[in-house]
């Protein structure tokens, strides 16, 4: 038993985010019983409030939010808003504000899930995606817009500080692993980019001398994901790479209703933050049918992410239990998730 007690904000955000969310909370206070004190407040935040009110988020929120150890999110948009206004404005908002520099996605084929690879017999890697830069500073802008002449730019910017602090988190993160990290970019066509971050992963692999690296072109990696997913371990790459990589690699291990990921500010300054990959998926939004799944799992990679590596298993545990007597195509909400608490 810790004295301290662990504040958690929750946002459920919007459509299924909704729905799953109450799961995950409900998974750490199983998991942790009465051996650690966790609180939980709610936030409102999500279309619903902006329709509302006009509220996406405000200073006053964000600063609250900073006192929190960490954050808990479902999903965030809506077809009512338009794209990119509660994205940018909501959720990289938090990402960028709170720094939260390590986009962490662990791909691994949960056994009793059925791949789409015929040759999928164990996938168990980590994609350790930069969270902070390339092109979703939001660099750019349009001029002429809406005429025959317009010019849309949108910049990626990369700086070595935040390279290097994602490249050192993967190769720490390989030392707990097979001590492989493969670099994943387009060097070949974003020369600039490309090579600042292979130089930087050279020189950090100096201080790792027990662990390999190699490097890959984004486009050849996508092959890799689907041909030969064995040869990763942990995979560093940007923003943009990393978002459109993990989707597939989602797929890959059963579809996104499993996967978790945690948006983590390794230097402890600001709380990091745990959510499913999946987005708001407004198609079944209100029916009670996602899979509650991926943000029981983001629980307990928050509930690792503080040290509680017991406590996380059980959730792993009780989530993979789940899987390998119904597979992966029971798809209630409610019914899934009480049985995976019950497992708890
Ligand atoms: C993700 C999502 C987000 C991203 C969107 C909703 C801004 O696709 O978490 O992968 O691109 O990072
Ligand atoms: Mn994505």
């Amino acid at each position: 038993m810790t004295n301290k007690t662990y504040r958690i904000a929750v946002i459920p955000g919007d459509g299924i985010g909704k729905e799953v969310t109450p799961f995950a909370q409900a998974a750490i206070e199983k998991a942790v019983q009465d051996q650690v004190d966790f609180t939980f407040k709610q936030y409102d935040l999500g279309a619903e409030r902006y329709l509302n009110d006009g509220t996406i988020i405000n200073d006053e929120i964000l600063a609250e939010l900073k006192t929190y150890d960490a954050i808990l999110l479902g999903a965030i948009g809506d077809p009512r808003v338009q794209a990119g206004v509660l994205e940018r404005g909501l959720l990289l908002r938090l990402r960028f504000d709170l720094d939260q520099y390590v986009n962490l996605r662990p791909i691994k084929l949960y056994k009793g899930v059925t791949s789409p690879l015929s040759n999928a017999d164990e996938i168990d890697y980590v994609v350790v995606r930069e969270g902070t830069e390339g092109l979703y500073c939001g660099a750019g802008g349009a001029v002429r817009k809406n005429t025959p002449n317009e010019v849309a730019t949108e910049v990626s910017i990369n700086t070595a500080y935040g390279a290097e602090r994602v490249v050192r988190y993967a190769f720490d993160l390989a030392m707990k692993r097979r001590k492989h990290v493969t670099l994943v970019h387009k060097k070949n066509v974003l020369v600039n980019a490309g090579d600042m971050w292979q130089r930087i992963v050279n020189k950090v692999a100096q201080e790792y001398p027990e662990v390999t690296h190699d490097y890959m072109h984004v486009d050849a990696a996508t092959i890799y994901v689907i041909t030969d997913p064995q040869r990763f371990d942990v995979v560093v790459t940007d923003n943009l790479f990393g978002d459109i990589l993990t989707d597939e690699a989602g797929a890959t291990v059963g579809g996104i209703g499993y996967a978790a990921s945690g948006c983590i500010n390794a230097s402890g300054e600001y709380p990091s933050m745990f959510e499913p990959i999946h987005g708001s998926a407004p198609d079944i939004a209100g029916k009670g049918l996602a899979n509650p799944s991926a943000a029981i799992l983001s629980a307990g990679m928050l509930l690792r992410n503080f040290g509680f590596d017991d406590q996380a298993d059980r959730i792993e545990k009780a989530v993979e239990r789940h899987i390998e007597l119904h597979g992966n195509d029971q798809c209630a909400t409610q019914e899934v998730g009480d049985e995976i608490l019950s497992f708890i």
